[in-house]
């Protein structure tokens, strides 16, 4: 298990590049991925929140909807999309802090498997909403910049404390 990003980390804006060979460092990272998630108890984790730019995440929602199972994706990409709806949301990242977020209700995403397999994913819902959250980590993006300005304001005070554990990471960890 490995310790969770915080907010104010530049690790948390960086674009990740994709997985051109599913190696053992990296099926121990999907291994790291799914132990640090579950020891926060969170719903998803994308690899950057450990500090790894690789294009990487796990979901499990097995709490909130037992039929579907946890998976891993490598290189995920959502190949088709629809709906919307605006619906609350955090992120281990910052912890405690929620706020609400517009998603596609559905989503189609393909990604490779642990065995280097590609596979696709049709998820609705809840699903769909952490399907993209996941992803956009991938990209650098994540749940406070869709927030109002005014949201964003009532947020600030943690935001600065949690930006303080953040940049304490990026002086632990520098980038290369
Ligand atoms: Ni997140």
């Amino acid at each position: 298990m490995r310790p969770i990003v915080k907010y104010g980390s530049q690790v948390l804006r960086q674009p990740c590049a994709p997985v051109t060979q599913i190696d053992p460092a990296i099926k121990s990272l999907v291994f790291d991925l799914f132990d640090s998630m579950k020891a926060a108890e969170g719903v998803g984790l994308a690899a950057p929140q450990l500090g790894v730019l690789k294009r990487v995440v796990v979901v499990d929602i097995s709490r909130q909807q037992p039929e579907i199972l946890p998976i891993s994706l490598i290189n995920p990409r959502i190949v088709a999309a629809q709906g919307r709806e605006v619906g609350e949301e955090g992120c281990l990242s910052f912890p405690d802090l929620y706020g609400p977020v517009p998603r596609h209700t559905q989503v189609r995403v393909e990604a490779l498997d642990i065995q280097g397999k590609q596979f696709a994913v049709a998820a609705e819902g809840f699903y769909a909403r952490a399907l993209q959250h996941e992803i956009d980590h991938l990209d650098g993006k994540l749940f406070i910049d869709y927030l109002s300005p005014l949201k964003r304001q009532l947020m600030r005070g943690r935001l600065m404390a949690l930006k303080q554990e953040g940049e304490q990471w990026d002086r632990d960890h520098p980038l290369p």
